[in-house]
């Protein structure tokens, strides 16, 4: 007897269910947000206009990314003009961007992300779990940094398909990063595209590295890759002890700029159809790569060994065209001062950056450590040479 009123009341629970169900999908979420629509293009348009709205789900096939974006369903103002002060989802889309990245050709996601097929809000704008590609917003971008704007944060997707571009209009948080990137003299010690240094790790590809492979111990706040990046460009060693990445004493947006340009070294899997014309290789070196002076001269050593790419010798006329380090005019006593040890002693045996010149870098043998002592007192000499001599 039990038992049958259990079946029997797991039948009815399982009917109710099937019911519910059914009755969600007849009244979707956006048949009430169409009906909207189709009033606003009355009042404004006329009752002829308003029958030509496409009524159930609208979407957009991309072959060029195997997907299809269902995000008109609701956004169906996006190419109708005149509805400019509409909000959400019924407002006009801003029309220059479209002009040069039709919708038919790209889709949405592609540059807001989001979930293309999904038609209730919440699914749509990936804010479900285990979706991780989240509607590149303002939500999401208030979370992860104070004052991040969604329209900032998006252009880690614009620059998926523009990285090889120097500048790219309406991405101008990019162009920041790009810019300090270059100021910087990040690839001193960062290969970026194939061009730079081998002390720190690689970062041709960084966005493509998974949320698992930070180390979030040291971090306070919710741990995101974009967190992490932000935090690591403010001290990069109060997260990575020991680091000898400098700190740059970034303003909050710099690092926010080079978080987003980082994040966005991503592969993207797009049709080269969606590429066009952009440029599919990295553009020549925006700045001199090389440094400045006599490579045959007193000081040549200093450019011939590669010292030069990080450090001034400005006794010697050489300009490093990133001088990430201290001039080494006066290095042969500076150590003294600062680190307590003859220069014989420090070159052997250097702490900090210098460590890891030496050990992943520029690799040079003892006699090679000789000659830079010899070079950096000759630089010493010539300096207190110049101090001393009559103006
Ligand atoms: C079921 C209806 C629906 C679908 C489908 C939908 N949206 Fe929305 N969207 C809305 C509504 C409602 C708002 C305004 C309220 C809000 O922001 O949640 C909005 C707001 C937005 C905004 C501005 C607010 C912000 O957070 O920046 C963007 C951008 C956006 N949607 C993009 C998309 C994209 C991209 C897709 C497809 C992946 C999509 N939407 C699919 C209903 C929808
Ligand atoms: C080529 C990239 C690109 C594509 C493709 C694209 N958008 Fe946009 N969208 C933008 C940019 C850039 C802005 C912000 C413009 C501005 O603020 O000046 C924007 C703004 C928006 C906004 C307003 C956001 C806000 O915060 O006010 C919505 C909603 C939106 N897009 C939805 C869509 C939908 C739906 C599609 C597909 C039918 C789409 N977009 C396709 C780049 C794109
Ligand atoms: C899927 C790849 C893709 C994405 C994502 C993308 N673009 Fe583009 N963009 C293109 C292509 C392709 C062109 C046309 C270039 C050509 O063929 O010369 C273009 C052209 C442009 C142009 C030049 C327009 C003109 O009139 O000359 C600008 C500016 C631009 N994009 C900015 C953006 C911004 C800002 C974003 C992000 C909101 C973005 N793009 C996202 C592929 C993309
Ligand atoms: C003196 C050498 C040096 C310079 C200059 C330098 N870095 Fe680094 N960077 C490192 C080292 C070493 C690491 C690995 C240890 C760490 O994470 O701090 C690193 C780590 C990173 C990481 C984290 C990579 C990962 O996935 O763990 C990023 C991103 C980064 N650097 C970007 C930059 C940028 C952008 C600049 C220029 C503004 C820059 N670096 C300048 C040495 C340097
Ligand atoms: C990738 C960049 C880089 C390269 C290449 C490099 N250095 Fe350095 N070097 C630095 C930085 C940064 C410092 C500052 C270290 C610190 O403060 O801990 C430094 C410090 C020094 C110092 C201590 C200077 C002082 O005034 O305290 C000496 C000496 C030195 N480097 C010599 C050399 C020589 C010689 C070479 C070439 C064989 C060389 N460096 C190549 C980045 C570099």
């Amino acid at each position: 007897m039990l038992e049958r009123v259990t079946a029997l009341t797991l039948g009815v629970l399982l009917l109710a269910a099937t019911l519910a169900v059914a009755v969600r999908d007849a009244r979707p979420e956006y048949g009430a947000r169409q009906a909207r629509f189709r009033q606003l293009v009355e009042q404004r348009l006329g009752a002829e206009a308003a029958a030509a709205v496409p009524a159930g789900i609208q979407q957009i096939w991309l072959p060029g990314v195997g997907r299809a974006d269902r995000c008109p369903t609701c956004h169906q103002a996006v190419v109708w003009r005149g509805f400019e002060r509409e909000t959400h989802p019924w407002r006009t889309h801003p029309p220059a961007i479209l002009s040069s990245h039709p919708v038919e050709r790209f889709g949405c996601t592609i540059c807001h992300g989001g979930q293309g097929w999904a038609v209730a809000t919440a699914a749509a704008h990936g804010h479900v779990p285990n979706w991780s590609e989240p509607l590149l917003g303002d939500a999401l971008a208030a979370s992860l940094a104070p004052g991040l704007r969604g329209r900032q944060l998006q252009q880690v997707a614009c620059n998926g398909c523009h990285r090889y571009e120097s500048r790219t209009a309406g991405a101008e948080v990019v162009n920041r990063g790009k810019q300090l990137l270059e100021e910087k003299g990040c690839r001193a010690c960062h290969r970026v595209d194939g061009r730079g240094g081998l002390i720190g790790p690689d970062l041709t590809w960084e966005g493509d590295k998974y949320p698992g492979q930070f180390d979030y111990a040291r971090l306070s706040g919710r741990p995101t890759v974009f967190g992490w990046h932000l935090a690591h460009f403010a001290d990069p060693r109060a997260l990575v002890p020991g680091s000898v990445m400098p700190n740059f004493h970034l303003s909050v947006g710099d690092a926010a700029a080079l978080t987003v340009l980082a994040t966005s070294w991503r592969t993207v899997a797009v049709d080269p159809s969606l590429l066009g014309a952009t440029p599919r290789r990295p553009a020549p070196p925006a700045g001199p790569t090389r440094a400045a002076g006599d490579a045959e001269g007193p000081g040549g050593w200093f450019i011939r060994t590669g010292c030069a790419q990080c450090h001034d010798v400005t006794v010697f006329g050489v300009k490093s065209p990133t001088p990430i380090g201290p001039d080494l005019s006066t290095a042969a006593e500076d150590t003294e001062r600062r680190f307590s040890v003859p220069i014989e002693t420090f070159v052997r045996n250097p702490t900090g950056v210098m460590e890891a010149v030496f050990a992943r870098q520029l690799m040079l043998s003892p006699a090679q450590k000789d000659e830079a002592v010899r070079e950096l007192r000759a630089a010493w000499a010539a300096e207190q040479a110049r101090a001393a001599a009559p103006r």
